[in-house]
């Protein structure tokens, strides 16, 4: 397939970026809509698979906005993501959550907004995220860097880039998200992911030598801005699983541009020494680690693998596939 130009990128990129500004001043009118002196009127929402599982009429609205403002660019762009199967190939695609953060939405939590991933031959090349009540817009395009609010580059502390604590996970912020799978059984993903929460949370020597004694635990409610911070550098790690490609292509294209890495959530059989590989943006098993300068004894990226080794060891591996 052919590939595309820089020019070709660049109209695409300044399109996304239009269209996440545009669909996110739909999000805030929607929030602000409900914030009036009279009072405030219910919400439109359906549950989806579980009561923590909503759509709401907003989400459907900018959607829709998204899905027509994307036809215009022409017959090579796709939009996907309304089914729960893999689609992306390695066509142009546009992979796109309307709101990110729906349960924060629906209580006016600030955490939510709109996430707007452009993949090519199955990578995201273009990342935009926009938080419209926190007024910030995260953006990346292959090759030009990650941003905040078009005008500030990420990750925030970049003279120098701050190098991974050397006792990682101690000395981080460790974001994680509780999730939809509410089911209270033993080897269900909520006890699995809380038990893994327990081991990086508490003290060095704690928990059979699992304690990770990390420096705060953090859940945003938002995969795509648990990523944009990961970018920023304010979020060391982030672990997750149980989202799909619409939470975190636009992230996975941020991070990856700030300079994080992304891999899987699931330690493998041999977490000191098996292969750091890239997580597949559809596998619903997700760890980042963010942009890490060089110390005196190690360079970023291997700062990065010691991190995601030291998860490795602390989590409990989830179970979560696709349909
Ligand atoms: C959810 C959020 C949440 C993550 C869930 C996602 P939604 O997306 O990103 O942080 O834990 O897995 O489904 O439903 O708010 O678009």
């Amino acid at each position: 397939m052919a590939q595309l130009s820089e020019e070709e990128l660049s109209g695409i990129y300044d399109f996304t970026v239009q269209l996440a500004k545009d669909a996110g001043r739909l999000l805030l009118d929607g929030a602000k809509s409900r914030m009036g002196d009279d009072g405030m009127p219910s919400l439109d929402t359906v549950e989806k698979d579980s009561s923590v599982d909503v759509v709401t009429k907003i989400d459907e609205d900018v959607e829709a906005f998204v899905k027509n403002s994307i036809l215009f660019l022409g017959e090579e762009t796709y939009s996907k993501g309304a089914t729960r199967e893999y689609l992306v190939d390695d066509l142009p695609t546009w992979v796109v959550d309307p709101l990110d953060g729906t349960v924060n939405y629906t209580h006016i939590f600030p955490m939510f907004c709109i996430s707007i991933g452009f993949v090519f031959q199955g990578e995201p090349i273009i990342g935009v995220i926009y938080a419209p009540m926190l007024n910030q817009l995260f953006s990346s395009c292959r090759g030009r860097g990650a941003w905040l609010n078009d005008t500030t580059r990420l990750p925030l502390l970049r003279n120098p880039i701050p190098p991974l604590p050397d006792n990682a996970p101690k000395g981080c912020i460790f974001s994680c998200e509780w999730g939809k799978d509410r089911r209270d059984a033993p080897d269900g993903n909520l006890v699995r992911k809380v038990e893994s929460f327990m081991n990086m949370a508490c003290e060095l020597g704690g928990r059979g030598g699992k304690g990770g004694m990390v420096h705060g635990v953090r859940s945003l409610g938002s995969a795509a801005l648990d990523l944009a911070y990961i970018a920023m550098g304010s979020f060391d790690i982030w672990w997750e699983g149980g989202c799909w490609e619409w939470d975190v292509a636009a992230g996975f294209a941020i991070v990856r541009e700030a300079g994080g890495i992304i891999t899987t959530a699931n330690p493998p059989g041999a977490p000191e020494t098996d292969v750091i590989g890239k997580a597949p943006l559809g596998g619903r098993l997700y760890l980042a680690v963010r942009p890490a300068g060089p110390s005196t004894t190690e360079t970023g990226r291997q700062a990065q693998e010691r991190t995601v080794r030291e998860v490795w060891k602390r989590v409990v591996k989830l179970d979560y596939s696709r349909p």
